[in-house]
């Protein structure tokens, strides 16, 4: 078994109460970490972890909204007056659904509203928790971004342009905090079964007046693995950058994809 030594580190997962973040925290509450998670809907946060406490971890919820800065203030001050230190910051958050495409006539709300809610956000949660992690001489961020990174859509042009940007963000802070054990990477999924996942289908096929299977099949179909990807799959590699073993990888983004992205680079 591989040890991946995470246990009492403390980790922020904001965006953790579905899908990719939640199969993350799962993951986390597993290897023994005090895990705090942030998420809008507090119903959902609190009918999903009833339990709180368990033998060597703890799971602390807490309702906020992290597209704005009062809501990121809220959530790092919840971590450091419960622990005193940060160790692990995962960004997992979505960005809103009415911006896919192109051929939308994008309005600047809407690119300020994705600005926001993804790029600013994570920004403001790395900027908050760095000097916490430069003090303890260890740290982990990782950074959920997407595979439209490398290959921009013109159906997911909002998406493509932040995400790019936060693979640019996650180099240039790397470069400054390895020094101090602070290694912070981005992973890019592919396509992964979410709710998230859900409502992109069900947009884009009102969209295009597909139907939803129908879409759903066609995009499998472009996929060498012929699936979509699982949550805890994107997890996986989350907790490993994360952990002691992933100490010499830093600046770097990867995609857990199915084989979907043609890049090479
Ligand atoms: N699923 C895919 O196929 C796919 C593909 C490429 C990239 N990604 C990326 O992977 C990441 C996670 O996606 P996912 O599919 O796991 O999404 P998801 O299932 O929709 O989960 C998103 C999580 O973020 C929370 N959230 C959303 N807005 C928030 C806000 N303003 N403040 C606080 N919490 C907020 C949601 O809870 P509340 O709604 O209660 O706030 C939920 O816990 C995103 O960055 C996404 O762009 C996903």
């Amino acid at each position: 078994m591989v040890e991946f030594n995470l246990k009492e580190k403390v980790v922020l997962i904001a965006g953790g109460s579905s899908g990719i973040g939640f199969a993350a925290a799962m993951q986390f509450i597993e290897e023994g970490c005090n895990v705090v998670i942030a998420a809008r809907d507090q119903i959902k946060l609190n009918s999903l972890f009833k339990t709180r406490k368990f033998n060597q971890s703890s799971v602390h919820v807490l309702s906020v909204d992290l597209g704005t800065q009062k809501g990121i203030e809220d959530f790092i001050e919840y971590g450091t007056s419960n622990f005193k230190k940060i160790d692990i910051l995962v960004n997992t958050l979505p960005l809103p659904f009415s911006t896919y495409s192109i051929n939308n006539n994008i309005s600047q709300v809407d690119w300020e509203t994705a600005l926001q809610d993804k790029l600013l956000s994570y920004i403001a949660l790395m900027s908050s928790v760095l000097p916490l992690m430069k003090k303890n001489n260890w740290g982990r961020i990782i950074n959920v971004a997407g595979i439209t990174s490398k290959e921009p859509s013109c159906n997911l042009i909002t998406s493509g342009v932040i995400n790019a940007a936060i693979v640019n963000l996650t180099k240039s802070f790397s470069q400054v905090y390895s020094v101090f054990n602070i290694c912070i990477n981005v992973v890019n999924p592919g396509f992964v079964a979410t709710e998230r996942f859900d409502h992109f289908i069900e947009q884009q096929a009102r969209a295009h007046h597909q139907n939803k299977y129908d879409l759903q099949t066609s995009i499998i179909q472009t996929i060498p693995a012929r699936r979509l990807g699982r949550p805890d799959e994107i997890a996986n590699l989350i907790v490993f950058l994360a952990s002691d073993k992933a100490g010499y990888i830093t600046g770097t983004s990867i995609s857990v994809d199915g084989g979907v992205s043609k890049s090479t680079g």
